[in-house]
């Protein structure tokens, strides 16, 4: 397998390596960087979790993995021998100094053998609540004294509110320093994400257009298809304002409704999106009534199969409070999108599984042609289809083949899949090369993730004090409660929905 990576020698250490994250996301997303080339010559995986396993069972945990979820498919016998003489196992408690007694004795060892300085990698793919021990542990093992050479990967959630995520970056930020510090939103590495910023800002034609003056409102739609499945012991004390937008939709908004960076740049490109995050429009509990709306998911339908109620799902609480869809209306209070809603929502068992961006323009200014004419007249709307879909649509009307002016919309379409041949990495590829090449580009900054909690945290008091008295109030395979249609509907909108397989 030759390397084009330009990576330096590697250890990542994995904490959870037992956990589904690694099994589903981390461990195929190595072994595609493998594949791809892009894993540094020297390498080597320490898985490390509390199960007692040898490096032969860990090893063959990781291949049942890919084979299971690798977007390649089932791992071939050399590639697989290659790729897994670097991995290797141990069992461990990270409360107890021993085990990172154990680390540096590992990191050590190969470093001796590779006759250099490796950077390791700490990827921590664990419960939130050992973030701060095995931060403090490492400290204490001085195995992270070295800055250049140590970063720290931490999933989310990061912070269960303003205060936790403060904490937690107070501590992080007494042992590491920010550029060592890579904090996962999945989100920003999918490659549909990252083309928004290409999209906008290398090409000269969208931005005299993007802004209030052409502008008339931003949808943005998460929408899952799945329940809670079996995380219900973190969903029930998350719900979907904490578990999706206080994330990943904010990071969606931001990447619509930021200023051009000035370059490409890590802090940079950050630092814009934190203006954003500012410039939000803070909710009074006014607000909170009039602007956001909540949901939990009662029983219904998906597929022909009778899927139960939230309350029923294994691990939550039957009377819980929870909601399992929040639909928001924000306001970005500066002078490119002063008065421009962007109305964002996101549940689950929903009837559809898709992430999609709308920005639909104003209106003509006046019309010309009779309105007979104009048969399915739609003001301009630009999609941003983020999955399962991978494409970019911009709606116009045309006129319609034929010796009477009819006009109808069009679509003018830019899709992956017919442009490009290559698949499309895995976001988790994305973020796993950055990592090891010191790119925080794609990662949240301590101060970007504070912002968007103290957004969120006005909504959040509120719904916890005041509990729902409707819950459940929309059954599965439907999108989502009445009051989600009014909310915008008020306004004279709908939520735009893509046409399930949509044809180019
Ligand atoms: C995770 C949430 O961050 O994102 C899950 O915790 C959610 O609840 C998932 O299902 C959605 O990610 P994706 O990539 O499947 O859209």
């Amino acid at each position: 397998m030759s390397s084009n990576s330009t990576s330096e020698p590697t250890i990542f250490i994995i904490f959870g390596g037992t956990g589904d994250l690694n099994a589903r996301k981390i461990t195929p997303a190595l072994y595609n960087l493998f594949l791809d080339g892009w894993m540094p010559k020297q390498f080597a995986i320490i898985g490390t979790g509390r199960t007692q396993l040898t490096d032969e069972q860990f090893r063959n945990n990781m291949l049942e993995d890919i084979n299971q979820f690798s977007r390649s498919g089932k791992a071939k016998a050399d590639q697989w021998a290659n790729f897994s003489k670097g991995i290797t196992y141990q069992a461990s408690d990270v409360k107890d100094a021993e085990t990172y007694k154990e680390f540096g004795k590992k990191i050590e060892q190969l470093n001796t053998e590779w006759k250099t300085q490796a950077n390791v990698i700490y990827y921590l793919a664990v419960s939130p609540n050992l973030f701060p021990i095995i931060a403090s542990n490492l400290a204490k093992a001085k195995l992270a004294e070295d800055k250049d050479k140590t970063r720290i990967v931490i999933e989310k959630p990061f912070g269960h509110d303003l205060d936790t995520a403060r904490e937690l970056n107070q501590l992080l930020s007494g042992i590491f320093n920010e550029c060592q510090i890579y904090r996962i939103d999945h989100y920003l590495g999918k490659e549909t994400v990252q083309n928004i910023m290409a999209f906008r800002f290398a090409n000269s034609i969208m931005e005299p257009l993007w802004n209030r003056n052409y502008i008339e409102h931003v949808q943005i739609s998460v929408t899952e298809q799945l329940g809670v499945e079996e995380r219900g012991d973190y969903y029930d004390g998350s719900g979907a304002l904490r578990d999706m937008i206080q994330n990943h939709l904010l990071q969606l908004l931001c990447h619509i409704a930021m200023e051009p960076p000035v370059s490409f740049n890590a802090d940079e490109v950050r630092d814009r999106k934190v203006d954003v995050l500012r410039a939000m429009r803070k909710f009074t509990p006014d607000d909170v009534r009039t602007s956001a709306v909540r949901g939990q998911y009662g029983t219904g339908w998906m597929k022909g199969v009778e899927v139960p109620a939230y309350r029923d799902e294994p691990k939550v609480d039957p009377q819980s409070n929870t909601e399992t869809f929040a639909a928001i209306k924000f306001f970005v209070d500066n002078w490119r999108w002063q008065g421009v809603p962007f109305y964002v929502r996101t549940g689950k068992r929903l009837h559809q599984s898709s992430s999609v961006i709308a920005i639909q323009f104003k209106d003509v200014p006046h019309l010309i042609f009779p309105t007979e004419a104009a048969e399915s007249w739609q003001q301009n709307r630009l999609i941003i289809s983020i999955q399962p879909e991978m494409s970019i649509r911009l709606q116009v009307q045309a006129k319609r083949p034929g010796i009477d002016m009819v006009l109808n919309v069009v679509d003018m379409v830019f899709d992956y899949k017919g442009t490009y041949t290559q698949q499309a990495p895995e976001a988790y590829e994305t973020l796993i090369l950055d990592t090891m090449l010191g790119d925080q580009t794609l990662f949240m900054r301590g101060d970007q993730v504070e912002a968007a909690w103290q957004l969120v945290m006005p909504i959040l008091n509120t719904w916890q004090h005041k509990k729902s008295l409707n819950f459940p109030n929309y059954s599965a395979d439907s999108w989502g409660p009445e009051s989600a249609e009014a909310l915008i509907a008020r306004d004279g909108f709908n939520w735009f929905t893509l046409p399930v397989n949509t044809k180019n």
